[in-house]
Formats: C-alpha cells, structure tokens, sequence
C-alpha cells in the first residue's frame, strides 16, 4: 500500500504550459513527409497534413521549438522565404542528404498559430551570423516599414508574428556541432549576439545553450550569460533495454535541475539581478535504440513510464523548468509516426496526452510512502552516461498534483513502476475533502482497445472510470506498469 498525501496550502508554483511543449526539427521525415507533406492527399491547402495537426492539436502544446537541434547550426533561414519554387536547395551537414527549404520561417509561424502555440527559434550559432539573426528577428517581429518587415509583408504576412522566444545556438559544445564552440568562446559571441537582439526586440526572450546542468560548461555559461537571458537550456536523453534502468533513468533529470538551479541563484546572487534565468529544458525524452538515419525510434510502455516520469518531475519542479520540448513530435523520435496513408500514436504519446489535458494551474508539494524499488540499479547497458543509483530509493509510484487557482479542484498523475504488481494508493488531500466522484483514467500496456497503431507500432491501453471519495479520501488500485490520471473536486475539510 502507498500512502499520498497532498498538500495545497503548499504550493510549489504556477505550472507554466510551456513545460507541455514540443520540438520538430528538420531531421528524417519529422518535416517533410510528416508534419508537411505537398504531395499527400492528406494535406491542407498549406501542405500541412491534416491527421498529424489535429494529433498535435490534442497534445495542447504551449510553445513548439523549431527547426533544429543539430541542423539549425547549418540552416540560412533566408533561404526559407518566399516563392516555393524560387527557394534554393543546400546540402544539410547535421544528418546528411539535402533540405529543400519549401517549408520555412512563414510555414513555421502559420503552423504555431494554427496549433494555437507560442514559437520558439533557435538561431544558427554555428554558420550564421548576428547579422543573419538580426534580421531573421527583424523578419519576425519588426512592426515598423524595414527592409525584412517590408519582405515579410511581400511573402504575405502584414502583421509582425511576434516571436517572443529565441535560442542563442545549439548544443554549442559538441564536436557533432557545426561550429562548436568552447565555453568562453560560446560567452563571448552569444553576449554580442544577445546584446544586439535585445536592441532590436526588448521584449525577446532569451534563451542560453546549456549542457547537461552539472557540467563546467553551464558554469561558464550561466555566469557569462545569466544578465542577459531569460532561461538556460537543458537537453537530456535516457534509454536502456534494461527496464529499471530505462523506467528510473529520468530522476536524472532531478540532479540536472538541482544542479542548475544552484548555478543560476550562485549567480544571480553575485551578479545582483533581481531574477535568475529560470530552466528551458528544450529537449528531451526517451532515445536508444536509433541514434543514426532518421531516428524512427519504436517505443515501448516502458518508455511511456518514463516518459511520465519525466513530466512528473518536470511539475516538481515547475518553480524552476518553466518550458520543456518533447524531443521530437513527428516520426523521428517521437510520439506520432505517419505513412502516407496514416497517422499513428506510439506509447509514449498517453502520457504526453494525459499530463497535458489534466494540469492545473499550480503545482502543489506530494509526499509518497511505501514500498520501494528493490533492484540493482543501472545494471543494464544504457547510451547515456546516466548514473542514477546514488539519488533512490525510489518509490514504486511516482506522483505528481496541480490544483486550480481556488483550490477546488485536484489532478494527480501517478506512475506504478512495479513491472508485475498492482498496487494500491490511498490519497489524502492534507486540509481539504476529496468530495464526490473522482474521474480515473488509466493506460497500461495490457490492450483491449488497440486503435489507431500501425503494424511495429505498439499499442497502449486508455480505461476510463470513476471512484467514490471515502471520508474526504480516495482508494485505487493501479495496474501494474501503469499511466494514472485522477481529477476530483476539493472541499474543505
Ligand atoms: O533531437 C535529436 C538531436 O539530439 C538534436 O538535433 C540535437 O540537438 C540533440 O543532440
């Protein structure tokens, strides 16, 4: 038995929406013959494919970051404007073959808008320049009769597309990085480039290249930068065959915001700013088995238990990650895979699905007691160089709760890792009644309704269903390897 106890009178912080974010990149088919398709009978007007926009549109993405990742550091968004058929095609040097520049700056920007989510650009850090990014900045937001605004206007768009999020690069530090550069190096440039782009757009906000949170890099990068942005990113991938390590390799995420909150406040106190940079954790998920090519990962509902876990801590931590990027949306590790007659959902897409309808506005503090996981840790081989063994023991559920501004309504996530057992929570709301019907949605592996997947894809399961509160407490029973969502209304006690 686990014991929940939830307590509103503590908040933890607005959950900001942004934290339910994406990213889709110009990589395998994630643009081309996934989100956009000219040739598709499944296109709008605009090549957009129909079925994958209203996927995304379910997920309720607060802000969806584009176009890369590794290709943005070899990407001249000038190229991307304009009459289709005049746009020039360009070797691409992050994944190899060429980019076509059909879908760009204005496709993007009609895209966010028509998903109803904030833009969010990363600039060119490797073989651009402040020039390019001034003007691509210009292009964006410039409301004024300039040359880029007046080109915007010719290319059809009147009114600025009021960008508001920008990344100074992308994982500047990397050897896989055209243009990589050292730490003091990246200071350097991204302090110009930063200075530059504030000047032209006050109201940008700024986002500084980070690593992976505890590295010397994002020392470097958080004391030379911190005055001058607005977030610090983070990107972190986990994956491993062996399931406790796969399941628990997320709680690395913890060390990383630990880390890089301790960074930010070391130097917003030195540097006397009255707010530190808060956490962009731009991207994330899942990713082991198909590091080369197109990325075309398959996912498993173990990977959905971690990728629950992920958002989970992600509102644990909500004071400090206020945007978060599923790595990536479309076909390349990602949670809709398409064909050309078909779009689909992988596991992995429940949770992502489920956190983002059922969040309130604020985060409030939940305590877990019960059993534990009893397994050597990071036994199984993994990618990535994550060690978790030194931050359990972890609870068999892992727990996550928002409440809405007037504290009358509550949803929970939980997450049974427990690979054969069930197991049953008791949930006490500390000061308040569960009162009512609380709602439960559930997702497991196990499927009785194995809708919409394509052969290779697996299948999830998503039950429905409802439970009485008992004395202002609610008892349920979770599945064992289970996604559980429970939405009830709150009384006082
Ligand atoms: O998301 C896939 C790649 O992972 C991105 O292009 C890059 O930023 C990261 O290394």
């Amino acid at each position: 038995m686990t014991r929940i106890a939830i307590d509103p009178s503590r908040p933890i912080g607005h959950l900001d929406r942004k934290v339910f974010g994406g990213f889709v990149e110009h990589l395998g088919r994630c643009i081309y013959g996934g989100l956009y398709d000219e040739g598709s009978p499944l296109r709008d007007d605009r090549g957009f494919r129909k079925d994958v926009l209203s996927l995304l549109r379910e997920l309720r993405m607060g802000v969806l970051r584009w176009p890369g990742g590794n290709f943005v550091s070899n990407y001249h968004w000038a190229d991307g404007i304009g009459p289709k058929d005049a746009r020039p095609m360009r070797p691409e040097l992050a994944w190899g073959g060429e980019e076509s520049n059909r879908f760009g700056t204005d496709e993007y920007l009609a895209y966010c808008a028509e998903l109803g989510t904030e833009p969010y650009i990363c600039l060119n850090m490797g073989t651009g320049t402040l020039e390019e990014a001034l003007a691509w900045v210009e292009y964006c937001n410039d409301a004024r009769d300039t040359y880029w605004a007046g080109l915007r206007r010719r290319n059809g768009r009147d009114e600025p597309w009021r960008v508001t999020y920008w990344g100074l690069g992308n994982e500047m530090y990397g050897d896989w990085q055209v243009g990589a550069l050292s730490a003091d190096e990246y200071v350097r440039e991204a302090t110009r480039w930063a200075r530059a782009i504030r000047m032209l757009d006050p109201g940008a906000k700024l986002v500084s290249c980070g690593m992976n949170g505890w590295n010397e890099w994002d020392r470097v990068v958080i004391d030379g930068m911190a005055g001058l942005t607005d977030y610090h990113s983070l990107h972190i991938y986990t994956g491993s065959e062996d399931y406790w390590t796969n399941v628990l390799a997320p709680h690395q995420a913890e060390r990383a915001i630990d880390c890089a909150r301790s960074l930010l406040r070391r130097a917003a106190y030195r540097q006397k700013l009255a707010t530190p940079p808060r956490i962009a954790y731009d991207e994330w998920n899942v990713w082991y088995r198909n590091m080369t090519g197109a990325l075309e990962e398959r996912y498993d509902f173990t990977d959905a238990l971690a990728v629950a876990t992920y958002l989970n801590i992600f509102v644990r931590n909500c004071d400090w990650v206020r945007m978060a990027n599923l790595a990536q949306m479309v076909n390349a590790i990602a949670p809709i895979v398409t064909t050309p007659e078909t779009a689909t959902v992988q596991p992995i897409w429940y949770p992502v699905l489920l956190h983002a309808q059922a969040a309130l506005e604020v985060a409030v503090d939940v305590h877990v007691s019960g059993p534990v996981v009893d397994a050597e840790l990071s036994a199984g081989p993994s990618r990535w160089p994550h060690r978790v063994s030194d931050l359990g023991p972890f609870t068999l559920v892992d727990a996550a709760a928002t409440v809405n501004a007037h504290r009358r309504r509550i949803a929970l996530t939980l997450v049974n890792r427990s690979p054969e057992e069930p197991e049953t929570v008791e949930l006490i709301v500390r000061d308040y009644a569960l009162e009512g019907e609380a709602s439960i949605r559930t997702v497991t592996a196990e499927s009785s309704n194995k809708s919409r997947v394509l052969p290779g894809v697996e299948a999830a399961s998503l039950e429905q269903g409802s439970v009485a509160a008992k004395d202002g407490r609610v008892v349920v029973t979770l599945p064992p390897r289970s996604f559980t969502v429970i939405e009830g209304d709150l009384a006082d006690d």
